[in-house]
């Protein structure tokens, strides 16, 4: 049984896609609805429709994926309507929204209000690939700002996707702002390792056009670095709800993102190569692991990392 609750919802298994991946168009988000994913996220939306960066952009790599997309999206709008022609009994949608400014996300977030739809917001803190925007995910007093904001204008429950820390001293800082709000209900760790170079030696180049080659890392790369903010957050934020993402390509990856506090966990990379029936691979090979462990249910284990 890999049946799990996510914020008193009942879910057929803890697995979903990574917003950004498979999700950009509303053919794309129905093969997510169709597959054994248990809960789907939108791309993350801006006020205005994106073509985002210059192609090539996305790099598949033997430990994982480089990508510099620059946020193409078809504008907020288009994900508003289609969550509200979503199917909500069948499984959970989250919109990620990822706004240039403080004023974009207010919009875009009262919009998601108004409409009053079971739509859980995920809001971006985290975007790397816009080439002259920091991130508010590195700059602790924009994070509390926005999260003020959107906290104020949202006022239902609603989660934060993170960017990786790597400094117990920023995981003490972040943790601490996410607890001032009540309303911040769950967390998302992690988002790509930004701006990370991938060199082709043959070439003497860098792999993708955007931003001279620099672009997130994701894959088998950056598993240890998602596994470490999911636990740390988890530790530090015990009334919150902890969505792992990163590295993850088989059941073992899921059993170790739910082992260190995650209670769902998103695919990116590994949705990018192999589609939408990889949902299926890994909730069998999941289901396999937890058989060979004598484990019934994800309850058992989760969050129960030995430390030594
Ligand atoms: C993009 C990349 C991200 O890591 C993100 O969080 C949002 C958008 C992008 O390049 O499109």
């Amino acid at each position: 049984d890999l049946g799990t609750e996510f914020l008193e919802r009942p879910l057929a298994n803890p697995l979903m896609n990574a917003a950004g991946v498979w999700c950009t168009l509303a053919a794309q988000l129905d093969a997510l609805a169709d597959s054994e994913a248990a809960a789907i996220v939108t791309k993350s939306c801006t006020l205005v429709r994106r073509d985002g960066n210059p192609e090539p952009r996305y790099r598949a790599l033997p430990l994982g994926s480089i990508n510099s997309m620059g946020l193409p999206n078809e504008g907020y709008l288009y994900y508003l309507d289609y969550a509200a022609h979503h199917d909500y009994d069948h499984k959970p949608l989250f919109v990620s929204v990822s706004g240039l400014s403080l004023d974009d996300n207010l919009t875009i977030v009262a919009a998601l209000r108004d409409v009053v739809l079971p739509a859980l917001l995920e809001i971006n803190l985290s975007c790397p690939n816009v080439p002259g925007k920091a991130q508010p995910g590195y700059d602790f007093e924009a994070m509390d700002e926005l999260l003020a904001e959107v906290a104020t204008a949202y006022r239902r429950p609603f989660g934060v996707k993170l960017p990786p820390y790597f400094d117990f001293a920023h995981f003490d800082t972040v943790a601490q702002i996410l607890n001032r709000y009540e309303h911040l209900a769950f967390i998302t760790c992690i988002n790509s390792v930004g701006n990370a170079l991938i060199i082709d030696t043959g070439q003497e180049s860098a792999v993708i056009r955007p931003k001279d080659g620099f672009g997130g890392l994701g894959g088998d790369y950056v598993l240890p670095t998602a596994l470490a903010n999911v636990n740390a957050f988890h530790r530090r934020c015990p009334t919150k709800t902890i969505i792992g993402c990163g590295g993850v390509r088989t059941g073992e990856h899921v059993f170790q993102h739910l082992l260190a506090g995650a209670t769902l966990v998103q695919v990116g990379t590994a949705l990018y190569e192999e589609g939408p029936g990889i949902f299926q691979r890994l909730a069998r090979e999941l289901a396999e692991l937890m058989a060979h462990k004598g484990y019934r249910r994800i309850d058992e284990f989760r969050g129960r990392l030995k430390t030594l």
